[in-house]
């Protein structure tokens, strides 16, 4: 009995989750949707959070060295953010269904996936433009989309983390700027900083198309809304114009005009570096897990005690 009626459940279910997407409609948390789906989400949503906690780490490197006053202020409410953004998209991924610990606990075992990009390190202070200006852009040009994803709680998380992302951006590019004015020192500072993040920066778009299995069914869901070439060749088209502002040189001499696309061309990416960083081998993928490991196991009292403070607070409201 029971079966048959959820069968039907799920059949009309099905139907309306269908007349969402066609309607380009928001999917909310307690509408029913399909079990691939939701893990897609989970997965998408949980590697997001993972990336911005994890992504706190090459920057944090800097705020006691950075050059001044003004400058780790800047970058203290800039880490800040990407914790805030963190811990909206953990919330949006427990409507899913997953529990907070559960993600966390990937996260320091080694088993979640961040994005490979903070497994580079930042051994100078331009990193910290380089960072605002491509990596924070690269995510813009990924996240600006994601407003629209299908799935509410995280297009609405998404509408929020794209305003902050794009004073990262400008913070960043800002940064380099005012190295390129400098000195001689500064400017080969900048510029050896660009050359070591621009084809990283590339690849956080993710494989190419023909290489990538789960883009078109996320597209049909309409959770991606551009293919990772579509969404790199945006970036690129975006980038050249910003890198003549600042006088420097995009490491890439196929870097081109093409007047028939409309488009900059631009060369071929290293994408066997890509898959080992991917699989751990990256300069600091060891690093970033243990420090997060113990960041979390050093953290153990606050949750304690913020845990004894809301189940006191909440026996003094049974009380009274
Ligand atoms: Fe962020
Ligand atoms: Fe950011």
């Amino acid at each position: 009995m029971a079966e048959s009626t959820e069968t039907m459940d799920d059949d009309a279910g099905a139907a309306r989750f269908a007349e969402l997407l066609a309607n380009e409609h928001r999917v909310e948390p307690t509408d029913w949707m399909p079990e691939g789906y939701r893990k897609t989400l989970i997965r998408q949503i949980s590697q997001h959070a993972h990336s911005e906690i994890i992504g706190m780490q090459p920057e944090g490197n800097w705020i006691t060295r950075a050059p001044s006053l003004k400058r780790k202020a800047i970058l203290m409410a800039k880490v800040q953010d990407e914790a805030g953004h963190g811990l909206y998209l953990y919330s949006a991924a427990q409507t899913l269904g997953i529990e907070r610990e559960t993600m966390f606990d990937q996260l320091i075992t080694g088993k979640a996936k961040y994005s490979s990009i903070f497994n580079y390190t930042t051994p100078t202070w331009a990193d910290m433009g380089s960072i605002g200006w491509l990596v924070d852009g690269a995510a813009i040009c990924n996240q600006v989309p994601l407003c629209r994803a299908s799935y509410g709680p995280y297009g609405r998380a998404m509408v929020r983390i794209c305003k902050e992302e794009s004073f990262h951006q400008r913070q960043g590019f800002e940064i380099l700027l005012q190295l390129m004015r400098g000195t001689d020192a500064q400017r080969a500072m900048a510029q050896e900083s660009v050359n070591r993040w621009y084809a990283p920066a590339l690849m956080m778009f993710g494989p190419p198309d023909d290489d990538s299995p789960n883009s078109k069914q996320s597209m049909a869901w309409n959770i991606k809304r551009f293919s990772n070439d579509d969404l790199r060749q945006r970036f690129v088209d975006m980038l050249v114009p910003q890198a003549e502002i600042l006088g420097i040189t995009l490491p890439d001499p196929d870097i081109a005009w093409n007047e028939g696309r409309g488009h900059y061309d631009f060369g071929e990416l290293d994408w066997a570096e890509f898959h080992e960083v991917l699989a751990g081998r990256g300069p600091a993928n060891a690093i970033r897990v243990a420090r997060r490991r113990t960041a979390h196991e050093e953290g153990a009292w606050v949750r304690e005690a913020a845990r004894a403070y809301a189940d006191a607070r909440s026996t003094e409201r049974i009380a009274s």
